[in-house]
């Protein structure tokens, strides 16, 4: 999704983003046991540094928070402020004083600080425009040894099953909400986009390995960083 479009979508779905969420994501999905998944393969420890890219409306950041601790640092970037907003309001909230939260683009990662622990991103690399360069700043800001995951959708229509009726349906609530681009949600783009970003990491991290989830529309992908 181009950047233009993700200030003007997000922006807007930032209000509605939690309920969706809680009640149509997670019933559907089980989005949270995902969520907590994805911050285990990362192995985190008390104090540890972890960055969320993508992060919205920092429905992630409960679990990073706990994994490392009040010694630890948990940054999270987005490009949409609306979505910034709320997370900062989740921050103020609940308390949290080594959170920093970050307004900017995913293929670029400035002012992130680094290198870290454990970079993280859910739901979020699949639509950044310029998805190899985020790939790359996302490997380039690991610490030596650091652990990358990624929680994402590599597939947006279901080859059989009932899936196969409803995807044009989901398509278009999809597309009209703002939440996915018409691009974002072409099947061959969104494999093609993966596969060659996979490889990228495959040659790029150690210790790497791939779970599949949300029927097999989905993917759990993690590696890391050469020490
Ligand atoms: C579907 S939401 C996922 C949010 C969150 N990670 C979660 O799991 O709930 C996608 C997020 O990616 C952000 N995003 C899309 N393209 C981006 C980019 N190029 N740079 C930074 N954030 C981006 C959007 O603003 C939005 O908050």
């Amino acid at each position: 999704m181009k950047l233009a479009d993700v200030q003007q979508n997000y922006d807007r779905l930032a209000r509605s983003y939690d309920f969706w969420n809680r009640w149509v994501a997670e019933p559907l999905t089980g989005i949270e046991a995902l969520r907590a998944q994805t911050v285990e393969r990362l192995e985190l420890q008390e104090g540890d540094s972890v960055l969320d890219i993508g992060c919205g409306t920092g429905l992630n950041l409960p679990y990073l928070v706990e994994a490392v601790g009040e010694s630890g640092r948990v940054v999270a970037l987005d490009y949409s402020e609306g979505m910034l907003a709320k997370a900062r309001e989740r921050v103020r909230q609940s308390g949290w004083s080594n959170v920093e939260l970050v307004q900017g683009d995913a293929a670029v990662l400035a002012d992130v600080g680094g290198p870290f622990d454990g970079v993280m991103s859910t739901w979020a690399l699949g639509i950044v425009d310029d998805l190899p360069g985020a790939l790359e700043r996302a490997v380039e800001v690991l610490g030596p040894g650091g652990r990358l995951a990624i929680l994402d959708l590599h597939r947006t229509r279901a080859e059989r099953g009932l899936r196969r009726c409803v995807d044009p349906v989901l398509h278009l609530v999809l597309r009209l909400s703002g939440v996915d681009s018409k691009e974002d949600l072409d099947d061959a783009r969104l494999r093609e986009r993966w596969q060659e970003g996979k490889t990228f990491l495959r040659q790029t991290l150690t210790n790497v390995g791939e779970e599949p989830n949300v029927g097999a529309s989905g993917f759990l992908f993690w590696g890391r960083g050469h020490t």
